[in-house]
């Protein structure tokens, strides 16, 4: 269900935190996170003149110095020819480490580099024990989705250990994980059961090969996932991540239409504002401009259909009528397209990436319905929204329809390990299914298809879902949490507040009445991001929409914080 607690008109929406080297926001010194009741407090109160290592590699010891200016702390990081010291000094250590309080303290690395035999270092590997953590990161490490130069001003968080919701920092620091590491960890860090399921696999199985060989864990697993997924699916293709899952979808999709003598259903329906990975097949049919436009001339194009999107709907219109509204732009499609269409691909439900938009579960089963009547597939990308997050174990029950390809990751494994499956349906199976000499197999692979530890930690999680009462007491946790969001719906910056089982969205605008965005440039997201930081909380918007995805392991006091966090850093943002 849809709860639309504001309505206005439409916004487009930029992907990721934005992050902005240059706002004076970020000038202030991050505080300690503070925390309310469990385990110690996170908070570093010491007197010392000095910065915790962690402070001055992170940049945000709340001394003078620091981050705050925007120019100690990271910024000698980024000149390549102290990152070649950093890499090839014998010592670098204590030389990077002297560079580093020279940046921090406005002096500069070259000056402190000075003297350093530079012949000798050449034969020696580093020895990068005295950086912190972080330091050596941003000599090395190339981060996915991150602009590298805003961490010359934003900390780098160095996590040493997670538990349940918290994740622990090298600093003594802790962060309540808001987002669940990028929606994966949906029962919590390092769950028991799934620890003592990975270190019993580890003792049998890690990995083999899956062409021509099979293992306990893997043919499980596939049992298991039919016997929970909608009625009908009954074959289980592994990959070993999200963007896999949907490449093989879109290629299974298209072959099978080529291995029943219909070559010429090359192209795909795909829905504005959906996101499906970032390989260049899921990319084609991803509709965020924020990962598509660069590479747009490396993608194939797909045809798109306007998305069912709650908050595009007209004013006064509800999400059941919009839905209906966009069923008709489907079926107009179809009646031109549909010869030519392998598969329609959609975000049950929730639209996650493109700014947690939320649509009726109408538009999923009319969608079915016009597949049928067409004949075209529908894949259900339940990649972001499989497992428990939008309330029901998968999204498509809530339609209650049986998509032709289902494609599952993230929680699969419940955030430990990389896993994907494409579940599929007989009729697809045995359009396969024929001499050798045919050529209709499905020639794709990865190397880590249906990987044992994967594979187990996965049968762990679906093990928990059945033995637990976990759907259930996910719906106390987002009544309060719905409850403690309607704070916000009258804010005079926040155009929508809308929630779907353990996903809850904030609309930041400039004006709540005209929809008017903040410039993408302004990057307020940003600040609600920096204010969770110093609240010992993770939150990691989507450009202005400000969400929540925790793990079902959170505790109402937990909410409590992430919501605070959230609403003191809109009320910072929006200033
Ligand atoms: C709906 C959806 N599909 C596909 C993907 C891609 O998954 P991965 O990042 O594992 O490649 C994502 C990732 O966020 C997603 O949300």
């Amino acid at each position: 269900m849809v709860v639309k607690l504001v309505h206005a008109q439409r916004s487009s929406h930029a992907l990721q935190i934005l992050l902005d080297a240059d706002d004076a926001r970020l000038a202030r010194p991050l505080h300690h996170a503070r925390h309310d009741d469990r385990g110690k407090d996170a908070e570093d109160d010491d007197d010392d003149e000095d910065l915790d290592e962690g402070e001055a590699a992170a940049g945000t010891g709340n001394r003078e110095s620091g981050a705050g200016n925007g120019k100690g702390g990271f910024r000698h990081l980024h000149d390549p020819a102290a990152r070649a010291r950093v890499r090839l000094v014998d010592g670098c250590a204590m030389e990077f480490r002297a560079g580093l309080d020279g940046g921090m303290h406005g002096g500069d690395l070259c000056k402190t580099g000075q003297g350093v035999d530079h012949s000798k270092a050449m034969s020696t590997s580093p020895a990068p024990q005295n950086l912190s953590l972080a330091a050596r990161d941003l000599a090395v490490v190339w981060h996915p989705c991150t602009q590298m130069h805003d961490h010359e001003t934003i900390p780098m968080l160095a996590i040493e250990r997670a538990e349940g919701a918290w994740l622990h920092a090298t600093d003594g620091r802790r962060y309540l994980d808001a987002v669940s590491s990028w929606w994966t960890n949906v029962l919590g860090h390092r769950h028991p059961r799934i620890v003592a399921g990975l270190k019993d696999q580890l003792d049998r199985l890690d990995h083999i090969m899956l062409a021509g060989m099979t293992h306990e864990p893997a043919v499980s697993l596939a049992e298991k996932l039919i016997e929970v997924a909608p009625a009908g699916l009954s074959r289980v293709f592994y990959a070993d991540n999200g963007s896999s899952a949907v490449e093989v979808a879109l290629k299974m999709s298209f072959h099978y239409w080529r291995n029943q003598g219909q070559p010429g259903r090359t192209r795909f329906i795909a829905l504005s504002g959906g996101y499906h990975g970032e390989t260049i097949g899921a990319l084609s049919v991803t509709d965020v401009a924020l990962y598509r436009a660069t590479y747009a001339p490396l993608l194939f194009a797909p045809i798109l259909a306007p998305s069912p999107d709650a908050y595009l709907g007209e004013i006064g219109e509800s999400a059941r009528d919009h839905a209906a509204r966009r069923l008709l732009d489907m079926r107009a499609l179809l009646q031109r397209h549909a010869h030519e269409v392998a598969a329609i691909i959609i975000e049950p439900l929730v639209q996650c990436a493109g700014g947690m938009r939320m649509h009726h579960a109408d538009y999923v089963r009319g969608l079915r319905a016009l597949c049928d009547e067409f004949a075209v597939h529908l894949i259900a990308d339940e990649i972001a929204v499989g497992f428990g997050r939008t309330g029901t174990l998968f999204a498509c029950e809530q339609a209650a329809i049986t998509p032709d390809f289902l494609c599952l990751s993230k929680g699969l494994t419940g955030g430990t390990l990389p896993l994907s499956a494409v579940l599929t349906n007989d009729a697809v199976h045995a359009a396969f299914y024929a001499e050798y000499s045919a050529g209709k197999a499905f020639l794709h692979s990865h190397s880590y298809t249906g990987n044992a530890l994967a594979c187990r930690a996965a049968l762990e999680t679906l093990a928990i879902f059945n033995e637990q009462p976990v759907l259930a007491s996910n719906q106390v946790l987002s009544a309060h949490l719905g409850k403690r969001l309607a704070a916000l719906a009258d804010h005079a910056n926040v155009a929508d507040v809308r929630q779907t089982g353990m996903i809850a969205a904030v609309e930041l605008v400039r004006d709540r009445r005209t929809r008017e965005e903040f410039p993408a440039a302004e990057r307020r997201g940003l600040r609600v991001y920096l204010h969770g930081l110093e609240r010992g909380v993770i939150l990691r918007p989507l450009g202005n929409v400000v969400y929540f995805m925790p793990p079902y392991c959170v505790s109402t006091a937990e909410i409590d914080l992430m919501v605070d966090a959230a609403i003191e850093g809109i009320e910072r943002a929006v200033a």
